[in-house]
């Protein structure tokens, strides 16, 4: 049983992920590179829990149950006693293997670790513990309290006990696991960043702007956002970097990252959360398309 849950990162995924295990009773210890960030990631969660109850999916009292299992940290240390850590910090290799390496001696040999990794390597990142048989991928989908799905992603070395008690802990969170070879980008990147990187293709070649391409496959593939408002709502540099995975642990030219999509992360027009991507999300209620 997976009792006591720790998630490294207080961002979009990382509060996602504590706001569920809290909903579903278990302690969870977040925490970030200061507490300030923490601090910022359990306001976001208490905003999400509160949007949950005012539409009447779970009620006041759960809330304040929820909140209160969160404990906020800004030391790695305050894994120590966990039963699972889950890190889901920057979609880069260097700062998660520098996570593990500090991690690993301040927690139990007996913690589970996990990635929500969206696209590296399970078996490397693995490597770089002095776990592996203890590691996997558990990969979230956002909007974390609304998205059914958990891809579990055993590594090369992962014991069939550590997938057992991932197994049961994603359908503790009420989630519906999925599980995949480690390939690079897994299956649901694998399939949906070559759709949003070619969307961006769509734009630079000039075939439709940001509306026409949102609209074309919101009303005529019935996805409930357009690929330009889901690359903005993921991140323009998460997309970037899954596409890099992809074009270099593949070596296929059919996965090249668009220039347009390098630009605009170059220009730190990261989508919804810089506050500027495909579309401009400051200039009032409405997102203007930036193109
Ligand atoms: N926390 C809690 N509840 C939330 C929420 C959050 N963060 N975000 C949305 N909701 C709830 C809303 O309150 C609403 O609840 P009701 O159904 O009870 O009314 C419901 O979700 C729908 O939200 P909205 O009415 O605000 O808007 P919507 O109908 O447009 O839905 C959406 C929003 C669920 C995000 C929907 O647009 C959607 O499914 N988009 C696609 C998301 C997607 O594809 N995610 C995967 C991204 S890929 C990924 O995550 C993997 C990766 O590694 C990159």
């Amino acid at each position: 049983m997976i009792n006591k849950v720790g998630v490294v990162g207080a961002g979009q995924m990382g509060t996602g992920i504590a706001h569920v295990a809290a909903l579903a009773g278990v302690d969870v210890t977040l925490s970030d590179l200061s507490m300030e960030r923490a601090e910022g990631g359990k306001s976001l969660i208490e905003k999400n829990l509160h949007r949950q109850a005012s539409k009447g999916k779970i009620d006041d009292a759960l809330v304040q149950a929820a909140l209160g299992r969160i404990t906020l940290a800004d030391d790695l240390s305050a894994h120590g006693s966990d039963d699972l850590v889950i890190e889901a910090a920057t979609e880069d290799e260097a700062v998660k293997t520098s996570i593990f390496k500090a991690l690993c001696p301040v927690i139990s040999s007996e913690t589970l670790v996990a990635s929500n990794t969206s696209s590296i390597s399970i078996t490397r990142l693995a490597a770089s513990t002095d776990r592996p048989e203890k590691f996997i991928g558990m990969h979230f989908m956002n909007p974390v309290p609304v998205m059914k799905l958990v891809e579990l992603i055993p590594g090369i070395a992962t014991a069939d006990e550590t997938f057992e008690r991932s197994l049961a802990f994603t359908k503790a969170l009420k989630k519906t696991p999925v599980i995949s070879e480690d390939f690079p980008a897994f299956i649901v990147n694998r399939i949906l960043m070559p759709m949003i990187n070619e969307a961006i293709y769509t734009l630079y070649e000039g075939v439709g702007n940001v509306e026409s391409i949102d609209t074309a496959m919101r009303l005529g593939a019935n996805h409930p956002m357009g690929p330009l408002t889901l690359a903005d709502f993921i991140g323009l540099d998460t997309c970037l970097s899954i596409m890099q995975v992809l074009y270099e642990g593949l070596a296929d030219t059919k996965y090249r990252p668009c220039p347009l999509l390098v630009k605009y992360v170059e220009a730190g027009w990261l989508g919804l959360k810089s506050g500027r991507g495909f579309y401009d999300y400051q200039s009032g209620d409405v997102p203007v398309p930036t193109r």
